[in-house]
């Protein structure tokens, strides 16, 4: 099968896309033959150089949609032809960029009919994330929360699980965004290159910082006492860590949600409450220009790779 694999840490031109054999699953795995692949700023991250651990060469991502195509003799939960998305193990194994994967069915979810493969694909990391978020955050109906980069991935879904919840939804986005965002739901939207949100928006209970740095410690002074920020890119420093403490807001820094969420999340998707935005798809040997993309920043819901197909060695 053909897929991504990197030799070294670096800039994108380490995205080699090679010729490497299918693997086969164990007695408690499933193959996915993979149709789709969510691409998320942590491949690219972890493309420059790795945080913990990870052995070389290594197939990056962790969000796929597909077909189960064989199926390990202990496995009893899926067959052959079920379409399927999931969330591979993170943070060490990723996998994703390839034809095919081998996987536990605990990190695999039935695809959703209304759902195509590449939407499919961009759930996991980040709507794991989202739900998470409301559930470490305690986000309640009735409370006011603030979305920063409400149309990136993790954004876009948090905006609408909040809605779900009967929050009033705040979104920081750029003007371009403005009425995908209102139609999404936002009940208010700041455009962060024009005003800034710390002097516009009323206190917040709850802050979802995709952003991190300065705007979480802008976040600090509009969350209110007992509120809490959640810092998606785990950047936050001793001292503004002190100046929450000080203002009496709770840190949250945490990983993504456990795989077996998205079954709660499909449900949401199947009734058409929470919709994914694709905003690019590429084909799986151009992940490069995909890793451009979302290192650029400015992705609105996910960006896309789409494996050619064909899984013989
Ligand atoms: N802790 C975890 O488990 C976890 C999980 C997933 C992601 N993350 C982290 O969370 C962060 C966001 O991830 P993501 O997948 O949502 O990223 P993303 O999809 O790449 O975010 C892109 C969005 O960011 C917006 N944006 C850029 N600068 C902004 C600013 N200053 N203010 C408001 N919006 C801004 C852009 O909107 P405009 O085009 O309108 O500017 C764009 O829509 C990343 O650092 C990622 O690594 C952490």
């Amino acid at each position: 099968m053909n897929a991504i694999r990197i030799h070294e840490f670096g800039d994108v031109s380490n995205l080699q896309y090679e010729e490497i054999e299918t693997p086969e699953p164990a007695d408690d795995e499933v193959r996915v033959r993979i149709h789709a692949v969510g691409v998320n700023p942590a491949d690219c991250k972890i493309r420059q150089g790795a945080p913990f651990p990870i052995e070389l060469p290594w197939i990056p991502g962790w969000d796929i949609a597909g077909v189960v195509d064989e199926v390990g003799s202990a496995v009893t939960e899926f067959e052959p032809d079920d379409e399927v998305y999931g969330f591979l193990p993170f943070p060490g194994e990723g996998g994703a960029y390839a034809e095919a994967v081998t996987v536990s069915p605990t990190n695999i979810s039935r695809k959703p009919d209304s759902l195509s493969f590449e939407e499919a694909a961009g759930i996991p990391m980040a709507g794991l994330t989202a739900w998470r978020s409301l559930k470490l955050t305690d986000l309640e109906a009735g409370q006011r929360v603030l979305v920063h980069a409400a149309a990136g991935g993790v954004g876009h879904f948090a905006v609408q699980f909040a809605k779900h919840q009967g929050a009033h939804v705040i979104g920081t986005a750029s003007g371009s965004n403005e009425e995908y965002l209102r139609d999404l739901g936002v009940d208010e939207f700041v455009n962060y290159r024009e005003e800034r949100f710390e002097d516009t928006v009323e206190p917040v209970d709850v802050v979802i910082d995709a952003i991190g740095g300065d705007t979480f410690t802008r976040s600090i002074e509009i969350t209110k006492e007992g509120g809490v920020i959640d810092n998606l890119p785990l950047n936050v420093t001793s001292e503004q860590e002190e100046a929450a403490d000080a203002h009496g807001v709770r840190v949250i820094q945490s990983d993504t949600g456990d795989p077996e969420w998205l079954n709660e999340i499909s449900e949401l998707l199947e009734a058409g409450t929470v919709v994914p935005t694709v905003d690019t798809v590429f084909p799986l040997v151009e992940a490069r220009v995909a890793h451009e993309l979302s290192e650029g920043g400015h992705a609105r819901g996910k960006i896309i790779l789409k494996p050619s197909g064909g899984i013989e060695n």
